[in-house]
């Protein structure tokens, strides 16, 4: 009988510890790569931050969903960057979560992190944004609102409003932060529905990071070089809202002197336009929870779900505000 010569020996001793690894391994996979298996699904949710009453009504809708579904949530709060997104992305996959949510900050960089949560067996789910990776097997599915269509709905608006105008009217823009889908896409939509209209001229776009504070310092900033200001689009309801105090300061009338319309709908938003100080909002739900919910049971248990799922939505005008105020969820 021949005796292995020590290199094979060495080769044998590592091959049954990679053989005992694996197993380990194959362990966890069945559940999704989940740390334990004691039937509760655990759910790593990274969220974009806390800028805007949609983000807060977003995070509501998913801790409340999660805890009705009986899904171990972990939550953690990116504060609108990125490498904060992939630090908790990270974590999820090491900590072996058996299924990862997130909404994605911005559109780009995501392939690698994305990778590793595939190489891990963990599947993912993109809510409220999506990313533009060109490979989608990196996700399972992408719930959320089409930001084009805002965005367009919200041009189609003002085309008919302005139909009569002959000459210039100009408009501004409060754009997202830079590189997020629903700045990109709004953005897009608003401009392509426009165009039917060539006395419907963007003077001035810039970027008020969906906030309240970066509304109203942006559109200061607008008054200040523009002095004929006909029209603004907010990009969502917070920098509409921030933008109302640099028009009143100004000594202009919201609403009057000035058109303004925005995106999402949130009760303060709903207010201003009931009050008449918007003009006519494009409605984006954060109410995402309970289909999240039920998509991360399907994923972790194997089931085919859509590539895409998109939320249904509607646009208010003053009349419809004042109507719908009572019963708004957010
Ligand atoms: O991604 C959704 C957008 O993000 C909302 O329109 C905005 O209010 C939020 O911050």
């Amino acid at each position: 009988m021949r005796t292995q010569s020590a290199p094979w020996r060495a080769v044998a001793v590592l091959a049954s510890v990679l053989l005992v690894g694996g197993v380990a391994a194959c362990g966890n996979s069945d559940t999704g790569g989940g740390s334990k298996d004691d039937g509760k699904i655990t759910l790593g949710f990274s969220q974009v931050g806390a800028e805007s009453g949609w983000r807060t009504a977003n995070t509501t809708s998913i801790k409340e969903s999660a805890a009705a579904a009986g899904i171990e949530l972990k939550f953690d709060d990116a504060q609108q960057k990125q490498e904060n997104q992939i630090k908790a992305i990270r974590n999820y996959i090491q900590q072996k979560v058996d299924v990862i949510a997130f909404s994605p900050v911005v559109e780009s960089g995501w392939d690698t992190v994305l990778k590793e949560a595939k190489d891990a067996g963990i599947p993912v789910i993109l809510t409220d944004r999506s990313v533009d990776s060109a490979d989608k097997s990196l996700y399972k599915t992408f719930l959320g609102s089409d930001f084009v269509k805002e965005g367009r709905l919200a041009g189609e608006w003002l085309v008919e409003q302005k139909k009569t105008a002959s000459g210039p009217v100009n408009i501004v823009e409060l754009q997202g932060n830079t590189g997020a889908a629903p700045a990109n896409d709004r953005k897009k939509g608003f401009g392509e529905a426009i165009a039917a209209n060539p006395n419907l001229k963007i003077i001035a776009s810039q970027p008020g990071d969906f906030t309240r504070a970066g509304g109203k310092q942006v559109m200061e900033q607008f008054l200040k070089a523009n002095p004929k200001i006909d029209v603004l689009f907010a990009h969502n309801d917070d920098m509409g809202l921030g933008a109302l105090e640099a028009i009143t300061a100004a000594g202009k009338v919201p609403g009057k002197d000035i058109t303004i319309i925005t995106v999402d709908a949130v009760k303060d938003g709903m207010q201003a336009l009931a009050d008449g100080k918007f003009n006519f909002i494009a409605e984006c739900s954060p109410l995402l929870g309970p289909q999240l919910m039920d998509l991360a049971k399907k994923v972790h248990a194997g089931e085919e779900v859509p590539a895409r799922i998109e939320t249904e939505e509607t646009t208010f005008t003053t009349e419809q505000a004042k109507e719908a105020l009572p019963n708004r969820k957010y």
